[in-house]
């Protein structure tokens, strides 16, 4: 199996495609105890992530961190889109910097878009509809890849470590496929770790929020994080943690820092060996790798070097679309854009395919299937905030009181008012976004 982030693909077994990448599950000890946690992670819309623990462990200790995400203005904005940056706006209210890279490099080399085309289609699709659902423009930073130049440096000077054999295992990339596409997934590189740079806010964790077909690129990210550090923190043969700098100049002066910060930390019976470039720590274990590796990492900025933490990331799973198939901007049946009427809406729910039974009777009597419903996935994902009420609509489907006439009717309804109030508030928005004009 791979991951294509630029295929039109869909992905049915979640837990399939979480075990075959080493993605971890999004368990409920991670969100339970946050504040006020999104129905997207309460109900498991969220399904796994990459490091989320640096991200809990932030928000507990109320120390700084990032989100950054990005968005390829492609098409019109519809409800999949909106996922993303529901996520974003519930990470906003908990005191996240916010950055969010509009991919005009990536859409221009990987979907034919022009640089101008690319540009209006961000303002007026996606950021003006952004604003228009509660995200605070104030309070984040909203990029140009193609504008952003620490982002394309980082980008050039992060492909360093990178080489054509991994890109071509991690992306399928062929003879024909042109070099800006290659290089995109180094702009996203640089997207994700330029807010650790000190002009940006400097080291921290920074969580990447995104559908889980750009797992590739989170993969490449971290890698590439790891790969400019100077320092290595592991557990040796003998089950020793071991600090081991990775490059080859100035080892003494490096391995000199490690051994005064891993004192500074209560580290105190350790031992040097200069020619493995390494320190072993005797009374350290497993646990305390995080702290130490942290600790090392703030130092490295001081010797030339990065100290990138390696990004954490969560997936969603991908709303399906109205037809059954995948929600799709070139499908307009299939999706429902921001800037569709109520009527408009409306058509596409009556039509949608829902768990409906063949007939009435056969329905009222064995029920109706919820999980095989894309209204009942409006509901789960978009439309009600309850869990109760979404609880108990799911079981009266199940157990053939609710028919999919009324539901369908209902799941218009909710649109209807959520459309209207947007439409009104894309009028008060629009005073907000002649700065990305520019
Ligand atoms: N590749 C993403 C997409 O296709 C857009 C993107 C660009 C992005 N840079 C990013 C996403 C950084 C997350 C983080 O939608």
């Amino acid at each position: 199996m791979k991951i294509d982030p630029w295929s039109s693909t869909t992905y049915q077994d979640y837990a399939r495609l979480r075990d075959e990448f080493g993605i971890e599950e999004f368990s409920e000890n991670l969100w339970k105890d946050l504040p006020h946690p999104h129905r997207l992670l309460r109900r498991g819309v969220v399904f796994g992530h990459r490091g989320f623990e640096l991200i809990h462990e932030a928000i507990q200790k109320k120390k700084p961190w990032a989100i950054l995400t990005g968005l390829m203005p492609s098409g019109r904005m519809h409800l999949g889109h909106k996922m993303v940056i529901d996520e974003v706006m519930y990470y906003q209210s908990l005191g996240a910097d916010i950055f969010i890279a509009v991919a005009d490099i990536e859409a221009f080399a990987t979907r034919g878009y022009s640089m101008a085309e690319t540009k209006e289609l961000a303002i007026n699709e996606y950021i003006l509809n952004y604003i228009a659902l509660g995200l605070q423009p104030e309070r984040c930073h909203i990029y140009f890849q193609s504008s952003h130049q620490d982002v394309k440096d980082l980008a050039y000077l992060l492909g360093k470590k990178v080489n054509w054999s991994q890109m071509v295992a991690t992306y399928g990339f062929e003879g024909a496929t042109n070099m800006a596409h290659i290089f995109s997934p180094l702009v996203q590189t640089g997207d994700i770790l330029h807010v650790q740079l000190e002009k940006f806010g400097g080291l921290r964790p920074t969580l990447v929020p995104v559908g889980v077909d750009q797992d590739p690129h989170i993969r490449l990210s971290r890698d590439i994080a790891q790969a400019h550090r100077l320092y290595n923190v592991t557990v040796t043969k003998d089950n020793k943690i071991g600090v081991f700098v990775k490059v080859d100049t100035n080892v003494e002066t490096l391995l000199d820092n490690a051994e005064k910060i891993l004192k500074k930390h209560g580290f105190t019976d350790l031992k040097r060996i200069t020619d493995y470039k390494a320190i072993y720590l005797n009374t350290a274990t497993e646990a305390d790798i995080p702290l130490v590796d942290e600790a090392l990492a703030q130092s490295e900025p001081g010797f030339g070097g990065y100290g990138f933490l390696p990004p954490s990331s969560t997936y969603h799973r991908f709303i399906t679309g109205l037809t059954g198939e995948k929600m799709s901007s070139s499908k307009p049946e299939s999706a429902i854009f921001l800037t569709d009427t109520p009527a408009e809406a409306t058509k596409k729910i009556m039509n949608a395919k829902t768990g409906g039974a063949a007939t009435l009777e056969e329905q009222k009597k064995s029920g109706g299937k919820p999980d095989e419903c894309m209204i009942y996935e409006l509901y789960l994902y978009h439309l009600i905030e309850d869990d109760n009420e979404l609880r108990k609509t799911y079981e009266s489907c199940k157990n053939g009181t609710l028919m999919c006439g009324a539901c369908k009717k209902r799941a218009a309804e909710l649109m209807e008012r959520f459309l209207v109030e947007l439409q009104e508030k894309r009028k008060e928005a629009s005073g907000k976004i002649q700065q990305y004009h520019k």
